[in-house]
């Protein structure tokens, strides 16, 4: 991966549509995105509020002439810009319903997209989006951003070069507490539309971070999902979506995985964790320590991998995804950052005319964001038939 914009020679233009005062992602984005320099934040649409939209834009240092009171307003006013000032990219951290449609206006106009996760609203809205992209041929990343971390980088590269033998058993866990009280009934900004159905999706929580859940046991294992058998639950009284969950996947080569997300256990945080089980070892990281991996075999020490990108057991993704010496703590900055490093290169390829690739990527795309929305889709189907075992591997997933 490249580290600068090459023969570019030039900042990626960004425009940013949420991320007004008193959001939460939106800030992660723009200070993600101008980590290694290559990009600058210069036009917005921050806020559903015209008024708080254009009021947010100096925290970000956007001039107002570019500080839009809607994305349709950003789009179209940015179409009409020279070639030489118009935005490269369009950044999506508005709540989920919101993704599609600026995501499809977008796309149609030629921006490049980075989206965040959930990709869509529903599953229906996803293939059309797949379909938008593949007709445009803009780059979409979805911030599925735990797969940015160099550790679980390292990881994933250890089961391709088969380190840890066959891959039998996956757990992956994402486990909160912030909802364990009805933190919408006071109106919570982030808790609001969340637990409610018609801009959170399906699932509340199985969407929200059951998704970064499973989304991260596809990418260690790189294995296909077969089928799915998943329990929801209301545990909060009044909720109208799920705060908990349970799911067992079938992968194709046979091996079991379980996918738990939370956000109604008490002191729990962003407890991102992830096991997986090979014929020849295992391996365990947890987001609350990521730069640890914890690497098992029976009858050996066990093994702690830190992130080291001059230490000899450290593959080449995982070392091209640092930026820091050992013991210099790298984190959730960095791992978001390296999605936008991965997108930025593609975004380039395609600004000078060159082919880039569009399904593996190194950062989560449209075809990861399709599948997230067939994983949540499949998850509240199943639990709504009492944990039925129903298809989980749609025709986009990755081989
Ligand atoms: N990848 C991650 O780790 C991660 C973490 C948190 C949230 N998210 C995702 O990011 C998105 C935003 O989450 P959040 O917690 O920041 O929400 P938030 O409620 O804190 O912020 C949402 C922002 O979007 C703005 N908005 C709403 N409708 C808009 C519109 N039509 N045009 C412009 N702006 C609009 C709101 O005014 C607000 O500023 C969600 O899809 C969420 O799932 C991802």
């Amino acid at each position: 991966m490249d580290t600068t914009n090459g023969s570019l020679n030039r900042k990626l233009r960004m425009a940013l549509v949420g991320g007004g005062s008193g959001s939460f992602i939106g800030r992660v984005h723009a200070t993600a995105a101008v980590l290694d320099n290559r990009a600058a934040l210069v036009a917005g649409a921050l806020s559903s509020d015209p008024v708080r939209a254009k009021s947010s834009a100096a925290g970000y240092d956007i001039p107002l002439d570019r500080a839009y009171a809607s994305y349709q307003e950003l789009i179209d006013s940015e179409l009409a810009k020279p070639a030489t000032e118009r935005i490269d990219f369009l950044t999506i951290a508005t709540p989920n319903h919101m993704h599609f449609p600026v995501a499809k206006a977008a796309v149609e106009a030629g921006f490049n997209v980075v989206c965040d996760k959930p990709m869509t609203f529903d599953l229906a809205q996803a293939e059309e989006l797949q379909k938008l992209v593949e007709k445009s041929g803009v780059v979409f990343a979805v911030t599925h951003n735990y797969t940015g971390y160099p550790l679980v980088r390292q990881a994933r590269e250890m089961v391709q070069n088969g380190e840890l033998g066959e891959i039998q058993c996956i757990r992956s866990n994402y486990i909160q507490g912030w909802l364990r009280t009805r933190l919408e009934s006071s109106d919570q900004k982030q808790a609001a539309w969340r637990t409610d159905p018609t801009r959170s999706g399906a699932a509340g929580c199985f969407g929200d971070i059951g998704t970064h859940a499973y989304n991260l046991g596809r990418y260690i294992s790189g294995l296909l999902p077969k089928q799915i058998s998943c329990h929801l639950r209301t545990f909060e009284t009044g909720r109208a979506l799920d705060d908990y969950g349970h799911a067992v996947i079938q992968f194709e080569n046979g091996a079991l995985g379980t996918v738990t997300a939370s956000q109604v256990t008490h002191g729990r945080e962003n407890d991102v964790t992830i096991e997986v089980d090979g014929t020849k070892g295992a391996i365990q990281w947890r987001q609350e320590n990521p730069n640890e991996l914890i690497v098992r075999r029976n009858g050996s020490a066990h093994q702690i991998y830190t992130r080291d990108p001059n230490a000899p057991y450290f593959l080449p993704l995982a070392k091209s995804s640092c930026r820091l010496p050992s013991g210099h703590p790298e984190a959730f900055f960095e791992a978001f950052a390296n999605i936008y490093r991965a997108a930025f290169d593609a975004m380039i390829l395609r600004i000078e005319g060159k082919s880039f690739e569009t399904k593996n990527t190194i950062y989560p795309n449209v075809y990861d964001g399709v599948e997230g929305m067939y994983f949540i889709q499949q998850s509240v189907a199943s639990s709504r038939e009492n944990g039925a075992w129903l298809p989980l591997q749609h025709q986009a997933a990755r081989k």
